[in-house]
């Protein structure tokens, strides 16, 4: 008991801050008395992280609207978070009017509060509506040559070895290659941008430390310079790829300000890297532990089509994402005041029984599989047909040439972020 009291305690000096950001108080110690007792819970603890999944249903069953200590809800049921997330009553806080206050300064919030994921209706509307008419269906088709070409890369180099980690040798690279290839960056370019990309992950954690923070806002001032000199480059000598299409949209549509080009450009940037490489990695992962299901996959890759759905319900790479109410509003027999800050717990929600019989079970085969692991409503992710496409194509590869591969003789490391469910390593041999 102590050593979760004590983690959390740890993580509890950078909440005041974090409070404050969304206007909440500090729980009386009471309320975090009973909450550490009762239903301890460190999301930075590593057993945690290496199965959350019994916490969660015991959440679920004990309190599905959850009012943690530190006052933010937490929503475990499949209908609540359908409700939370197509009623407008709840959405996000102005985050552009808090960055141009005089105080905000740096680039991270000049970034964030552009992006359309940060924005509400109808700014959220208009600038989803120009990235979606170049980020099209047909954008993403043309893009399948590329991805086998990174994946085919990437297993020839580790093939004479008959040993990877799954993570840092491929599913680390593959969705860099690709995100670069869309967006017409050179690929030494693209690896500087990758290392860039990883710090900011911690935009989207729960309670990331000051020196976290620090970290992300030099990598965003970085990764904005970069962008702002594509950007300008791409004016002069527009190409085929995703920033030219998004430039000539400015052009001649005048539909979004140079913030807001800029930061939608990063946001697609980094959007589809972090996830990405936690999908491919733990979805590896997934399979291994389920040897038929990776046998089935081998006779049958058209299995895949619909098999991809259940890897992302069973072990979801974005595992908590959020609204604030902008008035007070009953959710699930409880009512949330004007301000309080209500989260998705994605992994909970996808193994919640009332919508997914035996949700425990991984079944390739699963049917109405309408998990929550894209979001839904609005927001709902832009790039899944893309992420969708990257995991079918790697693993109908991985199968297809390894037809052999097993779990390696070191055990996987899970990352220590809460927000983005990732592994850091994974050994595999063939
Ligand atoms: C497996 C990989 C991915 C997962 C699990 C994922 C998950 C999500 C989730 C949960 C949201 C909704 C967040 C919310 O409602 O607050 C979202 C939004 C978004 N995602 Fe993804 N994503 C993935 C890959 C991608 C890729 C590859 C791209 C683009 C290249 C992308 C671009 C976006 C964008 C632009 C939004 C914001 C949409 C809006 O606000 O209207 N994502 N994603």
């Amino acid at each position: 008991m102590l050593d979760p009291v004590w983690r959390l305690a740890r993580r509890a000096r950078n909440i005041p801050r974090r409070l404050a950001l969304v206007g909440m108080r500090l729980p009386p110690l009471r309320r975090l008395l009973r909450f550490l007792l009762d239903l301890p819970f460190d999301p930075y603890d590593s057993g945690f992280r290496a199965d959350p999944y019994p916490f969660y249903h015991r959440l679920r069953e004990r309190a599905p609207v959850y009012r943690s200590p530190f006052g933010v809800w937490f929503v475990t049921r499949y209908a609540d978070a359908v409700a939370l997330l197509t009623d407008p009553r709840f959405n996000h806080p102005d985050h552009r009017a808090q960055a141009q206050h005089p105080q905000a300064g740096g680039a991270l919030a000049l970034v964030r509060s552009n992006m359309m994921i940060t924005r509400n209706p109808p700014d959220q509307t208009r600038l989803r509506r120009v990235v979606a008419d170049v980020f099209t269906a047909s954008f993403v088709a043309d893009l399948r040559p590329r991805i086998q070409a990174a994946v085919d890369l990437l297993l020839d180099r580790v093939e004479k070895a008959r040993r990877m980690d799954a993570v840092t040798d491929f599913a680390a690279k593959l969705p860099v290659a690709v995100i670069a290839g869309a967006f017409g960056i050179p690929s030494d370019d693209a690896a500087r941008c990758q290392t860039w990309a990883r710090p900011m992950s911690v935009l989207f954690d729960l309670a990331p430390t000051r020196a976290e923070l620090a970290g992300a806002e030099a990598a965003v001032g970085r990764i904005a310079e970069y962008f702002r000199g594509l950007i300008g480059e791409r004016r002069k000598w527009p190409g085929a790829d995703l920033i030219s299409a998004l430039v000539q949209a400015q052009q001649s549509e005048g539909c979004l300000d140079d913030d807001e080009l800029l930061a939608n450009c990063i946001l697609l940037f980094i959007a589809g890297y972090e996830t990405t490489v936690a999908f491919v990695g733990t979805t590896i992962l997934t399979l291994l532990r389920h040897p038929a299901a990776w046998k089935a996959l081998g006779s049958d890759p058209g299995l895949l089509q619909s098999g991809v759905d259940e890897l992302l319900r069973y072990e979801s790479p974005i595992q908590t994402f959020g609204r604030q109410a902008q008035e007070d509003v009953v959710l699930g027999e409880k009512r949330i005041r004007r301000g309080q800050t209500v989260l998705v717990l994605v992994g909970a929600v996808n193994r919640d029984p009332a919508k997914f019989p035996d949700p425990d079970r991984f079944d390739l085969a699963r049917r109405n599989n309408h998990h929550l692991a894209f979001g839904h409503g609005i927001h709902a992710c832009l790039g899944q047909g893309l992420s969708r496409l990257e995991g079918q194509v790697a693993l109908e590869t991985l199968v297809r040439r390894f037809p052999g591969l097993r779990l390696g003789d070191r055990p996987p490391v899970w990352r220590a972020e809460f927000a983005i469910r990732a592994l850091d390593s994974l050994p595999v041999a063939w």
